[in-house]
């Protein structure tokens, strides 16, 4: 793969004609290491964010030895990649092919499930195992979360009682989860769902071995200030303490976001601008979907030589390639106010649910691949140099007044 000391580097030496999924796997590595040395339990990576075997390879070299996995694909990719690591079927709604396959071929013992149906099927495909670690993903509020999980999975009420009793019985250790919802912007959130689920464990009246409290962790968007994250961090702390569970029970965590976002950003390509719009050779069909389907700004600079005077800052909306007019990304993004067909721009917090999404709708969705050494336009972990924000980014913060 390409190597360039910088995002702007590569741009000014190869004017790419694709745009370029650009890879900062010491990103990734710093984000593992310091939750690794944080967060007071297990952390588990979820491959979903971002499964490019370079930021794979990166949070294993940070020390992470854990993975969330959802699907078959995921359990092999990783089995395969890692020998050493440990695998978390943290999916609750399974193929009966993938329960055995996971089990019987690849080892994996920890299985989730929010039914009494998955439940049966995992007795079931797994020959009634006896060495089974079931965790039970609770629903929890997703009112604390830019985007959220609350809809979809989770057991709730007396559903999840007799769930967590049940479980006890076919369980060699029993476990609880939730997700609070992705790019969670109030640590709180943690508090308020491990004080829910605790009540839940007292009603059941069982031992509980594992408490997950999922992924959630923020990256710093313009228009979206997480505070920091040892606020999030000390937040677990301290819920984990009340918590109704064995005095040694274990405490997990399945980042996503907070891993992968800012180890990535996306070279694009200004094709044509008309007014305050700019029609760009990526969008919501690829690399940008959350910019198109979630509002999400992501951080933007543009690529020039350094040394031209100043230009004000514009707010623009941005269109994608495809033929499709959901494909269009509202913003607003403030870059330079007179950039033009043929200028490059650098969308930055792009390593989760980025490339990782894309599509080749419309014959578009094929990128240039690079790893580049500079740091990442924001950065929760110091690693840009600014916390929050950088450059034009700071003017989008401020006057997108929030905006997600
Ligand atoms: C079960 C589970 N764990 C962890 C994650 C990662 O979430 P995030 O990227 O918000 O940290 C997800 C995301 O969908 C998930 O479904």
């Amino acid at each position: 793969m390409e190597r360039s000391k910088s995002a702007l580097a590569l741009v000014l030496e190869s004017r790419p004609d694709l745009p370029v999924h650009c890879l900062r796997p010491h990103a990734a590595e710093a984000a593992a290491r310091w939750f690794l040395r944080h967060f007071p339990g297990d952390v588990l990576y979820a491959v979903k964010a971002n499964p490019h075997p370079a930021i794979l390879d990166a949070v294993h070299a940070a020390g992470v030895r854990w993975f969330d996995v959802a699907s078959m694909p995921e359990v092999a990719l990783i089995a395969g990649r890692f020998p050493d690591a440990r695998l978390a079927f943290m999916h609750p709604v399974k193929a009966r092919s993938a329960i055995r396959r996971a089990y019987f071929d690849y080892g994996v013992r920890v299985f989730a499930l929010d039914s009494m149906d998955e439940l049966a099927k995992i007795v079931a495909e797994t020959g009634g195992a006896k060495d089974l670690h079931l965790v039970i993903r609770i629903a929890v509020s997703g009112d604390y979360a830019q985007h959220k999980l609350s809809g979809k999975f989770g057991a709730a009420g007396a559903e999840a009682v007799t769930l967590l009793r049940e479980a006890r019985a076919h369980a060699a250790e029993l476990g609880v989860s939730f997700h609070v919802g992705s790019q969670c912007m109030r640590p709180e959130a943690w508090r308020v769902a491990m004080q829910a689920t605790g009540e839940l464990i007292r009603h059941a009246g069982v031992t509980v071995d594992i408490v997950d409290v999922g992924g959630g962790f923020p990256a710093a968007y313009p228009g979206l200030t997480p505070p920091p994250l040892d606020q999030y961090i000390a937040e677990i702390r301290d819920a984990f303490e009340t918590m109704p569970v064995l005095e040694n029970a274990d405490l997990w965590c399945e980042p996503g976001r907070a891993l992968c976002a800012e180890a990535g950003s996306h070279i694009v390509r200004v094709e044509a601008r008309k007014d305050d719009a700019l029609y760009l050779n990526d969008g919501g069909y690829g690399a940008l979907f959350d910019a198109a389907h979630d509002g999400l700004v992501f951080p933007a600079r543009l690529l020039r030589a350094k040394g031209g005077p100043r230009r004000p800052l514009k707010a623009f909306r941005l269109y994608g390639p495809t033929c499709d007019s959901i494909d269009a990304m509202p913003g607003p993004f403030f870059l330079p106010a007179d950039v033009h067909e043929g200028d490059y721009i650098e969308f930055g917090l792009t390593g989760a649910y980025g490339a990782t999404l894309a599509t080749r709708f419309n014959g578009f969705g094929e990128y240039e691949e690079a790893i580049v050494a500079d740091a990442p336009l924001t950065s929760m972990y110091g690693l840009s140099g600014r916390r929050q924000t950088q450059g034009n980014v700071v003017a989008m913060a401020r006057r997108s007044g929030g905006k997600a």
